[in-house]
């Protein structure tokens, strides 16, 4: 297994990714378990993960460290959350909100096994309703394809990410508007969200996921 350039993923013979797994011997996702040296890596799905998607096509830094705390926006099963889960370790903490009752309860699963997640099951679209189950985050993390996904993006980094925090966002073009083409809704979103950030990489992530692109932002 050798590192890549983003802290603490790694990647095997075939350039798989693989994150170090937080709980030896339990799977998420059917994912693929390796150990090498008393260390246990779990395969990170590139199909199945935006984020994954996003360092997959390039994307050299994701900000997320250990011991950090993370508001993660749209958790549905925990695939995605598992890895961030991973890259926070053991100190960190990762409140993982969905307002579908159907897939926050595998998500409690996930979250029991792993000890460093807090299920939410709430509306995205209205962070008060849950300013007393989360506290100030190093990372906002949003994959909710909505339509006012931008929209609910700002409100929660105002007010839960701390001043030096980074937001990471997975837009998919078409829950925007169907009828239009992706390129030009991405330059929209990059607009309104340089108005009160400074965005430090964007990808798309086709061929991955069709329609989607990836943003990462920092507070100005
Ligand atoms: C594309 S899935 C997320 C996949 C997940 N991020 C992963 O990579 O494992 C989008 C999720 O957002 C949730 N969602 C959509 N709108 C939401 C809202 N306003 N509040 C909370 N969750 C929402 C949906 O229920 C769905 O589970």
């Amino acid at each position: 297994m050798k590192p890549t350039p983003v802290f603490d993923v790694f990647i095997d013979y075939r350039k798989r990714l693989f994150t170090k797994n937080l709980v030896k011997g339990v799977q998420v996702y059917g994912e693929k378990l390796v150990a090498e040296k008393g260390t246990e890596f779990r395969e990170w799905n590139v199909r199945r993960s935006k984020l994954a998607a996003a360092i997959e096509k390039g994307c050299p830094n994701i900000f997320l460290r250990p011991g950090q705390r993370v508001l993660y926006l749209g958790c549905s099963t925990g695939t995605t959350v598992s890895h961030v889960s991973d890259l926070v370790g053991k100190n960190g903490l990762v409140f993982a909100l969905d307002f579908a009752p159907r897939v926050m309860r595998e998500m409690v699963f996930v979250a029991m096994d792993r000890g460093n997640i807090a299920p939410i099951l709430g509306d995205a679209n209205q962070p008060a309703t849950y300013q007393d189950r989360v506290s100030p985050v190093d990372i906002v993390y949003q994959d909710v394809a909505q339509r006012n996904q931008v929209s609910v993006f700002l409100k929660n980094i105002d007010m839960y990410l701390k001043p030096e925090g980074y937001a990471l966002l997975a837009v998919k073009a078409r829950s925007i508007d169907v009828t239009r083409k992706p390129k030009g809704i991405f330059a929209e979103v990059k607009a309104e969200l340089e108005r009160t950030l400074t965005i430090v990489d964007f990808r798309t992530l086709d061929p991955l996921e069709k329609d989607h692109a990836f943003f990462i932002c920092k507070k100005k």
